[in-house]
This record gives C-alpha cells, sequence and structure tokens, in this order.
C-alpha cells in the first residue's frame, strides 16, 4: 500500500486510530513539555501537527532515541512519524497527531540547508529551483499548475475536442516571426574551422529544422478531419526578449474548430477561463488564499468577478482611438499600424474595459499570414484576449479558408508556397471556415496566482542566458 498522504490523513475523522505520517519538517517549536514538529508532504498546503508530549516529569513519555532525535531535528529533514490521530486543540486544524515515535529518514544540516524557517527572496529561489516545490509559494504553484493542466483537457473533452500530438521539431515558421532554435545534427565546430557554409542537405532531416513555435499549422489539418480539436504542449521562442511574460520554452494550449468564425472563437476562449477560474476556485482553496493573502491581494475577488462578467470586445481600430486620447502616458506612443506594447494593453483593460477585453480585427501587418482577410482589405480576422495585471493571455483568429487569397497573401510576405503545400491542400480539398487561438498556460498560471514574474509559474524556466537544471 503506498504511504497515504498528509492530505488524505487532515481529511480523517480524528477516531483515535495509530498511523504514520511521512514528510519533511518545516518548523519544530518547543513548549514546555510538549515539542511540535510540523510535517509537510506537499499534498495539500497544510502541513499536520505532530505533537510530543515530553510528560509531566521530565522526559518520561518519551523513549531516549526519540528524544535525540528530536533535539538535533531540523528544518528540511525527512521524517516518519507514528501517533495517534487525535482532534486538536489548536486553531486552524482539526486533527492533530499525538505522536509516540519518530525516525529520521534524511537529515538537512542547519549551516548548509538554503531554505530556513524565514522567508526567502523569489529570486533567491530561482537559484535553487531544484529545493523550491518545498516552500508555500512554489508549492502551492505546483498544485495548481497541476490542477488546470487537467482541467484544460476537462473542458475539451467534454466540449468534444479531441487532443491531438502535434510535432515539436519542425521545419516550418508557423508565426512567420523569424524566432525559432534550430535543430541540428551538424558539427558546427568542425564546419566552422573547415570555412564551408552548412548543407542542409547532410542535415539530420535534410532541411533546415527548428523547434516548434506553435502547433497551430498541424492542428489545422487535424480539425478539417475531427472537426474540434486541442493541443497542448511544449513551445519554444528564440525571442531576445528579457520580460516577466515571455519564456523562450512555455507550454500552449491551441483549440481550433472547422465551420467556426471568430465569434465562435471568442466565445469558446471566454468559456474556457472562466471554467478555468471557477476550477482552481473550487479545488484548490488553500492555495489560492494563500495567494490572496501573501502574493496578490485581491485575487480571489478578482477571479470571481472575472468569472460573473461578460468580456467587453472592442476593434484594434477603436482601441487605438481610446490609447490616442492618453497618448501623454506611453512609453510608446500608440499609432493606428502599431503593435500593442504591454502598456498599450495594460491601459486597455485596466482603465478602458475595467477587466477582460477581447480585442479583434488587427492590421494584418502586424499578425500572422493565416489570418483571414476583412472586406477592407487591411485587417484580419484576429482576436487577443487582454485581462488586468498581465495583458494578452490568449491570441487567435479565425483562419484564411480561401485558397487564392492565402496564396496572394503569402506570396505578398515572401514566404514559399512550396514548403506550405500541404497547407494549402486543406483549401484545395473540402476547405471550411476555421478559428482557433493559443494560450499561454504559464501567462494563466500567472494571472490566478498572481505572481508577478513568469520564471516562477514553471519548474524550471528557460530564457535568454537561463537553462539550468
Ligand atoms: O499569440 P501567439 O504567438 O499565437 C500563436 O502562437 C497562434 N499560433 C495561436 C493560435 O491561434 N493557435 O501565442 C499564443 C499565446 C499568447 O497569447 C501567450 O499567452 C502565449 O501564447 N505566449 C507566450 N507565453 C510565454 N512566453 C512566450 N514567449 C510566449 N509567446 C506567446
Ligand atoms: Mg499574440
Amino acid at each position: 500500500m503506498l504511504t497515504p498522504l498528509i492530505k488524505e490523513i487532515l481529511s480523517l475523522p480524528a477516531e483515535s486510530q495509530d498511523l504514520t505520517v511521512k514528510g519533511w519538517v518545516r518548523t519544530k517549536r518547543e513548549l514546555k513539555n510538549l515539542i511540535f514538529v510540523e510535517v509537510n508532504d506537499g499534498s495539500s498546503f497544510d502541513s499536520i501537527q505532530c505533537t510530543f508530549d515530553r510528560g509531566s516529569d521530565g522526559n518520561a513519555g518519551l523513549s531516549p532515541s526519540v528524544q535525540a532525535i528530536l533535539s538535533t531535528l531540523s528544518t528540511g529533514s525527512s521524517v516518519a512519524i507514528q501517533g495517534r490521530l487525535v482532534p486538536s486543540p489548536a486553531s486552524g486544524q482539526n486533527v492533530e497527531i499525538a505522536a509516540y515515535d519518530l525516525e529520521r529518514i534524511g537529515e538537512a544540516p542547519a549551516e548548509t540547508y538554503p531554505l530556513q524557517k524565514k522567508r526567502h527572496s523569489l529570486e533567491f529561489l530561482r537559484e535553487i529551483a531544484h529545493l523550491r516545490a518545498r516552500t508555500n509559494t512554489f508549492g502551492a504553484v505546483a498544485r495548481v499548475r497541476s490542477r488546470l493542466a487537467f482541467g484544460v483537457h476537462e473542458f475539451f473533452q467534454n466540449r468534444g475536442f479531441r487532443y491531438v500530438h502535434t510535432p515539436i521539431i519542425t521545419a516550418n515558421d508557423a508565426e512567420g516571426a523569424g524566432a525559432m532554435f534550430q535543430v541540428t545534427t551538424l558539427n558546427l565546430e568542425s564546419l566552422a574551422a573547415s570555412g564551408k557554409a552548412p548543407d542542409y542537405h547532410n542535415d539530420f532531416f535534410g532541411k533546415q529544422s527548428y523547434l516548434t513555435v506553435s502547433g497551430q499549422l498541424e492542428a489545422e489539418t487535424y480539425a478539417a478531419a475531427l472537426s474540434r480539436v486541442y493541443t497542448f504542449g511544449p513551445a519554444f521562442r528564440a525571442e531576445n526578449s528579457n520580460t516577466t511574460r515571455h519564456l523562450a520554452e512555455f507550454w500552449m494550449i491551441e483549440p481550433e474548430m472547422a465551420f467556426a468564425d471568430l465569434k465562435d472563437n471568442m466565445l469558446l476562449a471566454e468559456d474556457f477561463l472562466k471554467f478555468l477560474f471557477t476550477l482552481v476556485l473550487q479545488d484548490c482553496p488553500e492555495d489560492i488564499a494563500f495567494f490572496d493573502a501573501h502574493i496578490e491581494k485581491g485575487i480571489i475577488t478578482a477571479l470571481r468577478s472575472v468569472v460573473d462578467c461578460r468580456f467587453a470586445h472592442i476593434t484594434y481600430t477603436d482601441a487605438v482611438k481610446e490609447l490616442e486620447k492618453q497618448a501623454a502616458v506611453f512609453e510608446f506612443k500608440p499609432f493606428w499600424g502599431c503593435d500593442l506594447q504591454s502598456e498599450h494593453e495594460k491601459f486597455l483593460t485596466e482603465k478602458v474595459a475595467g477587466g477582460p477585453v477581447i480585442v479583434t480585427d488587427y492590421p494584418k501587418a502586424i499578425k500572422a499570414f493565416y489570418m483571414k482577410l476583412n472586406e477592407d482589405e487591411k485587417t484580419v480576422r484576429a482576436m487577443d484576449v487582454l485581462v488586468p495585471r498581465l495583458g494578452e493571455i490568449i491570441g487567435g483568429s479565425q483562419r484564411e479558408e480561401n485558397l487564392a487569397r492565402l496564396e496572394k497573401r503569402m506570396l505578398e510576405l515572401g514566404m514559399n508556397a512550396e514548403d506550405y503545400s500541404w497547407y494549402l491542400d486543406l483549401r484545395r480539398y473540402g476547405t471550411a471556415p476555421h478559428a482557433g487561438f493559443g494560450m499561454g498556460f504559464e501567462r494563466l498560471i500567472q494571472y490566478v496566482t498572481g505572481m508577478a514574474n513568469i520564471r516562477d509559474v514553471i519548474p524550471y524556466p528557460r530564457a535568454v542566458g537561463q537553462a539550468e537544471f
């Protein structure tokens, strides 16, 4: 049988049963005849209190070996504690362990163990990312992340979407932004030494290949067969941007629907976010309460209000008009045709909409080649979902399903249509209106936890100059 988790033990009725608790020591406190050891195993936010009673006449209540271990027991040690589950007189917990035996499984010498009882800065914890999951903050982030990952599958599976695994290595630049990591088995050092240019015909795949920036193009091919699909996997961007919202490796969720337009896409995105916020409030209450108290005050109210509100809609053109009225407050002056900066996005959601807002119909020049052209021939059926504090959480569009127009756009952008002939086949054979979006999973976790830096919501962040662990 598996060792019972502290989460399970904490929910048992206090019927004086004997059991063993295993986990890592958070704190040890002494009070007259009592020694309290808080043990946490990460299964829940809450630790279990184990109370050792020395007895009234000296140490009569505990064996010499238990006393010896207790006297040197330090934060971070792993232990097995035997005792009786009893009602707890302390507030904030129903049960505790009246402990009578203790085994130290692994020590954690206080002189060298980096995680002490005091509060550590997030910057410091990033340097010891292999230990940070043992803190309240990172334990909570990890549990929320796991619950929401499962929630993503629940949401789509319950709505008839099939999970598709799209390739991680690819030869095409789905977003056309050129920010890709090359994958090669060519010997770059000997090439450099010989002064020869690489011949990619001799490379592993026979052509230049990369880590994917998005599974969208392949997801579209499956939507053109299974109607509703979604992906959930890693994406890679070699953008040289050192911000609190960008990672070089992040996880993205990309639903794609056949026989759907931009309106359907906007509704799906709104339902999706509301579903996930409701879920996390329901299923991770202790973790979210911790974020509310220590990371971002008011986050619970904010999440609830998003669930209850209707998302605002605004076109890019109207959004720029709003921004131009306040041009003085921005570092980057807004104008029609500009890419919205994160300061613009935050202004739109926080000051103009006062909540989530979906911006639609962006200029074609600042969006990817596959988006459906509007009648004005200047804008495309794009949508970005912006939320307070964060800005863009979702980006998507209705796709160009007309072969001639898509080919024209690719030509304008200097793309090689031959490379994308498989993608164009979707427009040649049984084409249909379709739409989808991408949500950065880490942006979602940032939003629901209030964590300011995206590097603190993924176990091992990869960013410019950072591939440690
Ligand atoms: O807006 P993006 O670039 O859109 C796409 O990749 C489309 N193929 C999506 C689609 O229509 N299927 O990225 C989508 C989302 C962004 O809104 C953002 O949440 C996240 O992915 N994202 C990043 N997250 C972390 N680090 C980065 N460098 C990110 N780049 C995008
Ligand atoms: Mg985007």
